[in-house]
């Protein structure tokens, strides 16, 4: 009784394949309980389609494969992978290679038991879903954890997602016909049906049970249940039962599947005698499944998996996880996730004995931002003697996971094994990190450089300068950073990964300065050098991501942020709590969606920034201030006050180097709250204190958030030979000739028309801004030209206003709120029916008034918005931001 023939469910199957086949690519989830035929229907969808036209890829997750970081698709990438490839860039390299494989047809991936996917599998499949012409179809069990890129599924509307129900009195007759290759009696069928409730599963095992003891009877041709079960046992409990009754061999097979899954058939038949081996896939309990070019083992149903896991004494579930390791390493480790497996099979079987294996295997999980599998593996590589270099691993995980004490401990509990200047070298520069960013120590600084300078060898200096480089950076010792960062770089002996640190370390002043085509070149060789210093110092990366991210938020390419945040696919670090990368992100996120006017997005993903910083001392500053922004752009001044004084609170000393954002979020907070001298103030300081630090690129947002506030001609900077002072305009001026890119010379175009040009002149600049994506700046920008066209010829304008407006959620920028002309309620009233076309006389009727005074209120809302009529005022009441309803229509 293996595989029967496929009953029912013809309107499910058409709907999965009319989702493969349908326009708009959107696939489809089928969510159920155990047992109710998820996988089969799955199996017969995929079954039912052509390879010549599809490329199809079939995955089944299961408990084993999601405890390992791409356990969940160890069928659908290779073998081999490119070395030193960040986690985007096996994602991307992975969907690449799909897409190559696939030879131009659609690809189809089809994931049986998605919620057991592993984080990055999850985040993997998110991607490949949203690529050009694929779809995803698969199955989900009701009640399971889903991971947050699976469910993100349905709520970007890539997949559908449908309840699969039980099967009905007539399916469950043709199914259990199926089963027993013949007809059943009526009523044996219908108390079947009843004591199954239309699980496929249960209805199996129910068969299987009663069969078994002979109360199954065959008279002419017809099947026939003689036996009394009344209550319906549990589906667990029908499994526990005949798993109970299998022979010792049989069952080891199972449990060895059951723990290793999906296992080699050789290797199972290693470990196994090929007649149990046999036995247990006619019973139904495994199954073959072709790999590539291998055979591969794997329970029949993932029930099964969970009866044994769960009925497993401990002691035997080590015996058998410490067979597989053997039996593995035995084989030799071929695939890319073989390493892994046996680390974690050593570690749950408590044979975790080879220090090298689990440093490296920590290593490898720590290099895909696994940050708890990596502290385990690394912690058990120090407890296995690992001695030196497992402490400096687990030390380093340890500080990224925001546990700097712990880290303190584990380094110091090693210090005396430095024999050596290199091992000193190492030990100085985790201590360093873990004691200066973990801990906020800023003396570290002062100490690391002292003790770096009495090391002989230069390559072991220069791995201390790169990092005393980029502390002084942090710091704001901008010019000590730049020379030591630069000292590292002019030394030949200097290790990769010090290198790379110190180009980060300058890049990152670069895009400061505004000098950001020298910073992207700096990046682009960071990067591709990244097989050269990721496994030393995977959390690079972070150093790497601050400097590009501080270049393209300056420089205002926001479509440069959408890439990396979707390049590095924030989750991906999320899901391996890799939060410093994930919260940074977040971060750059809610920038870009609060400079295109998504105020809904840019306050909910800075919330989720400060969530997922909220241990951290290194850039929860950073994300309150961002959140801070995104209240004020909403015009919250309660909660952006709020978001501010927290920024303050955690924001560490060592994160000196973030001062402009901070404090370009209290000149906003401050407006918010509508002191706008005080955020005229404020900014003007800053833009002085940015001068003196040489910070142009920051310099310049700064001076472009005075042109908002109406000051492109306010007084900035000091006094000049000719006894004046600048305008916050002739500045921008000169900074357009020394920051590259295009916003420069835009925003001095800004102030130059809002100081003294013409409406069309600030129209101009809200097209180059609005072409940009830049519509907070674009709707302020034509806000403006709205109110120096006085009454004349505004609505064009306007209509452009309310265009923009539409594009973002809730905007109340000063700027915008000017606009803002008091109405009171009954001319509220009255504007708005107008505005929807009702005449002046049923205006009158429906609101007792008599037609004169609807006109006289009208005349009134007329000049408060300078309008000139009837056909003006609709664009007029859109275009102001804020007041209930923003668009009447
Ligand atoms: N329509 C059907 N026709 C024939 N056999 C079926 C049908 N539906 C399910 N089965 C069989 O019933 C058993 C249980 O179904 P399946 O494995 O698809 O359940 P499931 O919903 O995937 O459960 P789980 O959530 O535990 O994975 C399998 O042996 C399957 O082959
Ligand atoms: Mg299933």
């Amino acid at each position: 009784m293996s595989r029967w023939d496929f009953v029912g469910r013809t309107d499910e199957l058409h709907r999965l394949l009319s989702a493969i086949g349908g326009p708009d690519g959107r696939g489809l989830l089928f969510s159920g309980s155990a047992g109710v035929g998820k996988s089969r229907l799955l199996r017969e969808g995929v079954a039912a389609l052509s390879p010549d036209r599809y490329a199809i890829w079939s995955v089944s997750a299961s408990a084993t494969t999601a405890a390992l970081p791409f356990g969940g698709l160890v069928q659908v990438l290779p073998a081999e992978q490119p070395q030193g490839l960040s986690p985007a860039g096996i994602l991307r390299w992975a969907v690449d290679l799909l897409q190559e494989q696939a030879a131009g047809r659609p690809i189809v991936l089809a994931i049986d038991d998605a919620h057991l996917l592993d984080p990055p599998s999850a985040a993997l499949v998110h991607l490949i879903a949203r690529a050009e012409n694929t779809t995803v179809i698969g199955t989900l069990r009701n009640g399971e954890q889903i991971p947050l890129p699976i469910r993100a599924l349905w709520t970007d509307d890539l997949v559908d997602l449908v309840e699969l129900g039980p099967l009905g009195p007539t399916e469950t007759t043709g199914l259990l016909a199926a089963i027993l290759d013949g007809p059943v009696d009526a009523g044996t069928a219908d108390r079947l049906f009843r004591l199954s409730a239309g699980n496929a599963l249960l209805l199996r095992e129910l068969v299987l049970a009663v069969s078994s003891s002979g109360e199954l009877s065959r008279t002419y041709g017809i099947w026939k249940w003689t036996g009394r079960l009344e209550l319906a046992p549990s589906l667990t409990d029908l499994i526990d039962t005949r798993i109970g009754q299998l022979t010792p061999g049989v069952r080891s097979v199972v449990e060895l599947v059951a723990f290793g899954e999906p296992l080699g058939l050789q290797l199972l038949q290693r470990a196994a005698d090929p007649d149990d081996v046999e036995t247990a896939e006619e019973r139904g309990l495994i199954s073959m499944v072709h790999d590539d070019r291998r055979l591969d083992v794997r329970l029949a149903h993932p029930l099964y998996g969970e009866v044994i896991r769960r009925h497993c004494p401990v002691s035997r579930t080590r015996r058998l996880q410490a067979t597989l390791a053997d039996l593995l390493e035995q084989v030799g480790k071929r695939r890319r996730d073989d390493l892994l497996r046996v680390a974690v099979w050593r570690l749950d079987s408590g044979t975790a004995q080879d220090p090298a294996l689990l440093l490296d295997a920590g290593a490898q999980a720590f290099g895909r931002y696994d940050v708890p599998l990596a502290t385990r593996l690394a912690r058990a590589a120090l407890e296995a003697d690992g001695g030196f270099y497992a402490a400096e691993l687990l030390a380093t995980i340890l500080m990224f996971a925001d546990r700097p004490s712990e880290a303190i401990e584990v380094l110091d509990s090693v210090a005396g094994e430095i024999h050596d200047d290199r091992r000193r070298g190492r030990w100085l520069t985790v201590r360093g990190m873990v004691s200066y960013w973990g801990l906020s120590r800023e003396s570290t600084v002062e100490e690391i450089a002292a003790q770096g300078a009495t090391l002989a060898d230069p390559a072991d200096q220069a791995r201390v300068r790169a990092f005393e480089a980029i502390m002084r950076l942090h710091r704001l010792d901008t010019g000590a950073a730049l020379r030591l960062a630069q000292a590292v770089l002019d030394r030949p002996a200097a290790p990769v990964a010090a290198r790379e640190l110190a180009r980060c370390t300058i890049a990152h002043l670069q895009a400061a300065q505004g000098q950001y085509r020298r910073s992207a070149t700096a990046i682009a060789r960071v990067q591709a050098e990244a097989a050269r210093w990721r496994n030393d110092m995977p959390y690079l990366q972070l150093a790497m991501e601050l400097a590009r991210g501080t270049r393209l938020a300056l420089s205002g390419d926001l479509t440069g942020i959408d890439a990396i945040v979707a390049d590095e696919f924030a989750d991906l670090a999320g899901a391996g709590d890799f939060r410093l990368g994930t919260g940074y992100l977040a971060i750059l996120q809610a920038y870009a969606a609060r400079l295109r006017g998504r105020s809904d997005e840019a306050l909910k993903t800075s919330l989720g920034a400060c969530a997922v910083l909220a241990t951290s001392q290194v850039y929860a500053g950073l994300a309150h201030a961002e959140r801070a922004q995104a209240a004020a752009l909403r015009g919250d001044a309660a909660h952006a006050a709020e978001a501010m004084a927290e920024a303050d609170r955690t924001h560490a000393p060592g994160m000196a180097v973030l001062y402009p954002w901070l404090e370009q979020a209290r000149g906003a907070v401050y407006a918010a709250a509508d002191d706008l001298p005080a955020a005229v103030k404020h900014l003007c300081a800053l833009a002085d204190r940015l001068r003196a630090d040489g910070f142009a690129g920051h310099e310049l947002l700064v001076l472009l958030d005075l042109v908002r506030l109406d000051q492109a001609a306010a007084p900035v900077g000091p006094t000049c030979t000719d006894g004046g002072r600048r305008t916050v305009a002739q500045r921008l001026a000169e900074l357009s000739e020394r920051v590259d890119g295009m916003l420069p010379p835009l925003v001095a175009r800004y102030a130059r028309a809002a100081a003294d040009g013409s409406p069309t002149d600030l129209l101009a600049v809200a097209d180059d801004f609005a072409a940009r994506d830049l519509v907070v700046y674009a709707a302020e920008a034509t806000a403006l030209a709205v109110q120096r066209a006085g009454r004349d010829g505004t609505g064009p304008a306007r209509e452009r206003l309310a265009a923009l407006l539409r594009h973002g959620d809730r905007l109340a920028t000063p700027a915008l709120r000017q606009l803002r002309p008091t109405l009171s309620e009954r001319e509220w009233e009255i504007a708005r029916l107008a505005a929807e076309g009702v005449t002046s006389r049923l205006i009158a009727e429906q609101l007792y008034l008599s037609s004169r005074t609807v006109e006289n209120h009208l005349q009134r809302v007329y000049s408060k918005l300078g309008v000139a009529g009837r056909a003006e005022l609709r664009a007029a009441l859109r275009s102001m931001p804020g007041h209930d309803g923003t668009d009447p229509a």
